[in-house]
């Protein structure tokens, strides 16, 4: 399967309004001058994070790029002062993916007045004016939540009894858990068999996945629970130590989809114990650091670029975990 990348043609192209930064906006960036970028990350919560930033790392190198990293640990408020700390200091462009989709007008305002760029990785913002971005970067998480119900409903196709599933959404209030509830819920909120029978918060991470699974099971009971969805793998593993310690056999006696698509899912989904995991690809890098070039260039580019992505079962896992890239 094809794993590169592909823009999203049908969205509005940028015209980088007010966006071009110290590249100059005759469109001539300074040559052989190294592009400062202010890179404001999430943290360190999953596996598809550690390989997130391994990308930005190794994508916005010395010497062609001067990057500040920053980790937010989760939270916005790091993140708001990461920002107005590369502000300060002049960056050029400003990368971030942002924790949380609200917050993020007056922070964004005080990048634009400075007439640097700000260009969205992974995650969204929900702000009343886009001109505050130049663009984003990353997965249709509402898509991904679509392609878990699907997979789901496929492989319930010779069951007529209700499924009772419960949910482990990622962190409250970011971009991948609001979409991939929605997109969810959209596709098995068309079969009367499905019903979301309990749905909390783990955070993204495998411990808060377990903990959380482990008080799923003493509310529904060992036999009260059909399906876990998980709005990310490291959820899922945790979720699946949860099960191995009540007695029940994660991948039979509960079925388990989750997304991401990390090594740990592979191995998990190789031992039986997780049945699917739907793609988000994490390698953003080279292609965030071919979008800042052409921002600090002053030349266009998409308002929002797509990552193309797939979905793995656990019969293709063997097959398919050697080839794996992170
Ligand atoms: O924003 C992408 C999500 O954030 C990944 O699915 C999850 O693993 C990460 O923490």
């Amino acid at each position: 399967m094809n794993k590169g990348f592909k823009l999203a043609a049908a969205v509005l192209c940028a015209t980088v309004l007010g966006a071009c930064g110290k590249g100059g906006a005759d469109g001539q960036a300074a040559k052989n001058e190294a592009i400062t970028v202010g890179f404001s990350q999430v943290g360190a919560e999953s596996e598809w994070r550690t390989a997130n930033t391994r990308s930005v790392k190794e994508a916005l190198a010395a010497p062609e790029f001067n990057l500040k990293f920053s980790d937010a640990q989760q939270k916005q408020e790091n993140q708001i002062k990461a920002l107005r700390s590369f502000i300060a200091q002049g960056v050029d462009v400003i990368a971030f993916s942002p924790v949380v989709e609200s917050g993020w007008e007056t922070v964004l305002r005080e990048a634009k007045a400075a007439n640097i760029p700000v260009v969205l990785t992974d995650r969204g913002v929900d702000v009343s004016d886009d001109s505050l971005f130049v663009t984003l970067i990353g997965s249709d998480f509402v898509e991904e939540g679509r392609r878990a119900a699907r997979w789901l409903i496929d492989d319930s196709k010779d069951s007529t009894g209700p499924v009772r599933i419960v949910e482990l959404q990622g962190t409250v209030g970011s971009a991948p858990a609001i979409d991939r509830m929605a997109g969810f819920k959209e596709v098995i909120g068309q079969d009367p068999r499905f019903s979301i029978v309990r749905s909390q918060s783990g955070d993204f991470t495998r411990a808060k996945g377990k903990e959380v699974m482990e008080a799923f099971l003493k509310a529904e009971g060992r036999d009260g629970i059909d399906v876990l969805f998980a709005h990310n793998d490291d959820m899922a593993i945790g979720a699946i130590q949860a099960i191995e310690e009540a007695g029940l056999k994660p991948g039979e006696d509960i079925r388990i989809v989750s997304i991401d698509g990390v090594r740990g899912a592979f191995e998990a989904m190789k031992a039986g114990k997780l049945n699917a995991t739907v793609e988000c690809n994490p390698l953003l890098g080279q292609q965030l650091a071919q979008i800042i070039r052409d921002v600090h260039a002053g030349r266009p580019v998409p308002k929002r670029v797509v990552v193309e992505e797939g979905v793995f079962t656990r019969e293709q896992a063997a097959t398919e975990l050697p080839n794996r890239k992170y």
